[in-house]
């Protein structure tokens, strides 16, 4: 599809200390994240290696906090929950006023993200097209949301939501999930294949499977590396994120 893809966006703020209740300048300041890094107009796309700079590309995908709620009735894009639960696992208890979360909205019209206090570390995880309707979306702790507010180094960046709504718009783990073995897969021909992830903020090239001279493309946001040195997308990965805005999440990518 030509030209850029507009996502209405709701976030769902489920607290129960009041920092979790972030503020609305946290919010804002991730949705200039989504915006700048999947237009490719993040300045620390400068840092791709030469060898990878002909792979970066624009998403040509744009995110907008929601102004119409599923009533039909003026909202801001926000939702605020409060909950007795301390924290979240990754079994989608936050997406259920029911279990202390937040419903979501219908999925064919917003993208759902919500944020909450996850445990043990988890700074977020997402569901692949296909799945449930009342589970779609992503989900991020609160500390590793947007760039101010809770935000906490190393991942201050906003890139974990970058990383969730690649997974959201079909994307794999960069080194396709085989355990640190070189026969996985992402099913994108233009990201080198690469063992397990890189975590931290590794110096090029980093080499493993054979994939030198230049290595791991680990500064591709599907990787696991620290939020200021994930810095791009390839066009494949983008083609791979457009054939699911034309397929499988065709409704809101109208
Ligand atoms: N653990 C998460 C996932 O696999 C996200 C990791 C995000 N990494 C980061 N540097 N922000 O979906
Ligand atoms: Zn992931
Ligand atoms: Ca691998």
């Amino acid at each position: 599809r030509p030209g850029c893809t507009q996502i209405p966006v709701v976030v769902h703020v489920v607290w129960k200390t009041a920092v979790q209740n972030i503020s609305q300048a946290q919010i804002d300041s991730q949705i200039e994240v989504l915006n700048r890094d999947f237009r490719k107009k993040n300045n620390d796309v400068s840092n791709v290696p030469a060898p990878f700079a002909p792979l970066a590309g624009d998403a040509r995908i744009e995110f907008v906090l929601a102004s119409t709620d599923p009533d039909g009735n003026p909202t801001d894009g926000v939702t605020r929950t409060e909950t007795n639960k301390s924290s979240f696992g990754s079994g989608d208890e936050v997406k259920f006023t029911a279990q202390g979360g937040h419903d979501a909205w219908p999925r064919d019209d917003y993208l759902n993200i919500w944020v909450c206090q996850l445990s043990g570390g988890l700074l977020g995880y997402a569901q692949f097209p296909g799945g449930a309707a009342a589970t779609d979306g992503v989900v991020c702790t609160h500390t590793g949301f947007g760039t101010t507010g809770t935000a906490s180094p190393p991942f201050d960046k906003g890139r974990t939501t970058t990383h969730e709504v690649g997974h959201w718009l079909n994307l794999r783990h960069i080194w396709g999930d085989d355990g640190g073995g070189c026969s996985g897969t992402d099913f994108v021909a233009d990201t080198p294949n690469q063992a397990g992830p890189n975590t931290g903020k590794p110096t090029f090239p980093s080499v493993t499977c054979s994939n030198g001279p230049n290595g791991d493309m680990f500064m591709n946001y599907m990787d696991y590396v620290d939020d200021d040195t994930m810095v791009m997308f390839t066009e494949g990965q983008i083609a791979r994120m457009q054939a699911c805005l034309d397929g499988p999440r065709s409704a809101i990518g109208k």
